[in-house]
């Protein structure tokens, strides 16, 4: 129907990018992308109005979201060439041809486009040879400027690499690697940044992601001061393990933060507040961190030799989920599942009626800090005999 549109204006019309390489691979994915030769967002706005579809147009890049009343989504976009005024920044936009919009994209991958128009509808259009890199498997640039152009591809590559069990191809390594050298990912906010990461995170396997990028020493450029050994790896292995259980308990858990406990692992003051400008951690999160650095051992030993959920609660309090999973790095099967329970204890145990108020009269006192340590006592006393 897009295609049918397309011809009503006169525009050719195209699907392109992650949607045709997953089609070609014959895996599902509902993220389509349209590229118009003409005005996409003039496309946009006249397929919003047959369909009737909202338009939210990005008027700065001839760009625009078709959002559809089930909440489904196109993408459409003109074609283009960007240009970068200045490496790691927001590209400028020409319009231009199907042809150059796919050569400035990341990958071979990636760069291919099916015609959508009825005369041509289905014709795959692979100007670089695409779909043979698709076939063998490799993940390569289109061009040598590619990771100067968007630094974040070096990340992309990792992602597209463990995901589809592909091999980056000996040329784009090495430019790959020059491009890291010269430290262009530092030129690249941290939230972008940060956003990679994350879609990493998403992936089904990121740790063979994240050792890759260790690997390749793109992550050293991402955190500094980390070294990434094998017990670095043991340990992310293990909050691996835990945090979907650690999200069964608790809303928002950020795997970010989460692979951030242990990669941020005794990064100095300076660093840390270095990282913490650049990629946005909260101040409370760097806090517990230290924290829970500083009373490692003796808090994996309590939870080891299963001391009573009281004497933990005297150390940790009620903590919280980074807390936990920084202390799940440490800790075997066994160790993890004694802190899951000493979690759940904590979030279904309350003293219910018994209050301030109700203790002040109960035994006769004045309000003051002495109260606060009864209910505390109380509160560590339920959390043992919960009943
Ligand atoms: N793209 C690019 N350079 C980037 C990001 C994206 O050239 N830094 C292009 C690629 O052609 C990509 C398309 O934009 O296919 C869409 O990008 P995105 O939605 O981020 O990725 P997908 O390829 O769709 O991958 P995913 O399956 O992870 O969504």
């Amino acid at each position: 129907l897009i295609g049918v549109y397309g011809n009503e204006i006169k525009m050719p019309v195209y699907v392109v990018g992650g949607f045709v390489r997953d089609l070609l691979l014959n895996i599902p994915n509902y993220d389509i992308d349209v590229v118009v030769e003409g005005n996409g967002i003039e496309f946009a706005k006249y397929v919003g109005k047959q369909l009737d579809a909202i338009v939210v147009p990005y008027e700065k890049f001839y760009t625009a979201t078709l959002v559809f009343k089930d909440g489904f989504k196109i993408d459409v976009a003109t074609a283009r060439t960007e240009y970068y005024e200045k490496p790691g920044e927001l590209p400028q936009v020409d319009v231009s041809t199907i042809k150059k919009d796919l050569y400035r994209r990341d990958f071979t991958i990636n760069a291919m486009a099916i015609k959508l128009n009825p005369n041509e509808f289905g014709v795959l259009y692979d100007f670089f040879n695409c779909q043979k890199d698709l076939e063998e498997g490799i993940i390569r640039i289109l061009h040598n400027l590619s990771f100067i152009e968007d630094p974040t591809r070096m990340i992309r590559a990792v992602r597209f690499e463990s995901r589809y069990n592909f091999k980056i191809e000996e040329h784009t390594l090495e430019i790959l690697k020059r491009n890291l050298e010269a430290n262009y990912l530092e030129r690249v906010s941290g939230a972008r940044i940060r956003q990679e990461i994350e879609k990493i995170l998403e992936e089904r396997q990121p740790l063979i992601a994240i050792r890759r990028l260790a690997e390749l020493g793109i992550l050293k450029h991402i955190f500094p001061k980390t070294y990434y050994t094998p017990t670095m790896d043991e340990k992310l292995e293990r909050v691996f393990r835990f945090l979907p259980l650690v999200k069964q308990r608790y809303q928002n858990i950020s795997d970010f933060y989460a692979i951030s406990t242990v990669l941020l692992e005794f990064y100095d003051k300076e660093t840390l507040d270095f990282m913490r400008n650049r990629y946005g951690y909260p101040k409370k999160f760097i806090e517990s961190l230290k924290f829970t650095e500083n009373m490692m051992l003796p808090l994996k030993s309590m939870i080891e030799s299963q001391l009573s959920f009281s004497d933990i609660y005297k150390v940790i309090g009620k903590g919280n989920p980074y807390i936990f999973i920084h202390l799940s790095a440490y800790l075997d099967d066994e160790g993890q599942q004694y802190l899951l329970r000493y979690i759940d204890a904590i979030l279904n145990t309350k003293l219910e009626k018994v209050t301030g108020k109700y203790v002040m009269e109960k035994f006769n006192l004045k309000s003051g800090p002495v109260i606060n340590e009864i209910l505390e006592t109380l509160y560590a006393m339920k959390l043992d005999n919960p009943n």
